[in-house]
């Protein structure tokens, strides 16, 4: 597609779900390598809007950023993507916890009708390329690992159904109107910014502060863990390498652990004991996820660069910074 990826000028780029935990590191990523961003969030309160609100600083003084606080499912998304040349659609409700009962319309709106929206807009505006973050949720319970791409799809959570749903709606745009869509089923990404609802931000949280740490079921679940960085790095190359319209790629991190080997890993790397109390398993939760790359590799180039305890030590030290500032400020 030939958009420059290195200094000014580069492309104009919308980042969907800007203020969220990989939407800020991505953005951030963009405007470092010289690109225009406009970032959009209606700042959801699925968790504490403050810590949303903070992934924004360091990006709300850069030149090459716009925040608009919108929500797609109901503003004008056409105006939104004037001019841009890629949107990253980061935007969405995730979890698989309260996506049951009552909590499917949040689910359905921000998921599967917000991206419907954002796609009729990129196919009206001549958008290059949509990268739409989707997840490795689409699997459920996978029949085989490493799991790649063309392998069943069975939503093991309503969470999964509406990702689904949307990866869908990309491929079915790419196929009727050409849109050149590439949907990313992210792997249980983790870092620094790491949302407050998952395993790991729970786990060093609990670590760090002496409090137990409440493990849903056994403990022998398997998560194939990617660390951030690697993920907005992979998204990047998804917005400007010349793909198929339509592809799906897995970006996993390929460190498959049990939950119990990763609560060792971060009792050692926060160097603290941590006590556990087992509480039942949770609906939607599948046994165990773990992503061939071998796609990503071939269509993108990509590959995960950071291991389990170096990621692990980043975000355990995102962390200890963080308490450290709240402590200031609770002591100011
Ligand atoms: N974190 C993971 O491990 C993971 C794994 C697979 C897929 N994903 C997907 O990646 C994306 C980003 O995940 P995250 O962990 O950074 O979540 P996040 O909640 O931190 O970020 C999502 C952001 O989207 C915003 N948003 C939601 N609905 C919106 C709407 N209608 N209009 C505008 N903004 C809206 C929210 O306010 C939030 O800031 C999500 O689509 C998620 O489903 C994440």
């Amino acid at each position: 597609m030939g958009l420059a990826m290195n200094g000014r000028p580069g492309m104009r780029a919308v980042v969907t779900g800007a203020a969220g935990f990989i939407g800020s590191t991505l953005a951030e990523r963009l405007v470092a390598g010289g690109h225009d961003v406009v970032g959009v969030d209606c700042l959801t309160p699925y968790y504490d809007v403050v810590a949303k609100r903070s992934n924004l600083d360091g990006l709300l003084d850069s030149a090459g950023f716009t925040f608009v606080d919108a929500d797609l499912r109901d503003c004008d998304v056409e105006g939104l993507l004037e001019g841009a040349d890629v949107v990253f659609h980061l935007a969405g409700q995730p979890g698989v916890r309260l996506s049951w009962a009552d909590g499917f319309g949040d689910y359905a709106g921000h998921n599967i009708l917000a991206t419907q929206r954002l796609l009729e807009a990129a196919k009206r505006r001549w958008v290059k390329r949509v990268v739409y973050a989707s997840s490795s949720s689409v699997y459920g319970n996978a029949p085989s690992y490493p799991t790649a791409e063309n392998a069943s799809l069975r939503p093991h959570s309503p969470y999964g159904v509406t990702k689904l749903a949307a990866e869908h709606l990309c491929t079915l745009y790419a196929d009727n109107w050409g849109l050149s869509t590439v949907s990313l089923r992210y792997f249980t990404v983790y870092g620094p910014r790491q949302r407050p609802d998952m395993a790991m931000h729970r786990l060093i949280a609990a670590a760090l502060s002496g409090q137990p740490f409440p493990l849903f079921g056994n403990g022998q679940q398997v998560r194939d863990f990617t660390f951030v960085d690697d993920v907005a790095r992979a998204t990047m190359l998804a917005g400007t390498t010349d793909v198929p319209a339509g592809s799906v790629l897995n970006i996993a991190g390929g460190s498959s652990t049990t939950m119990v080997d990763l609560i060792q890993e971060v009792a050692s790397a926060c160097e603290r004991p941590l006590e556990v109390r087992v509480t039942p398993a949770q609906p939607g939760d599948v046994e165990r996820t773990g992503g061939s790359t071998a796609l990503a590799l071939e269509l993108l180039g990509w590959r995960p660069l950071t291991d389990l305890s170096a990621g692990i030590a980043r975000q355990v030290e995102w962390h200890r910074t963080r308490m450290a500032s709240d402590t200031l400020i609770r002591t100011a």
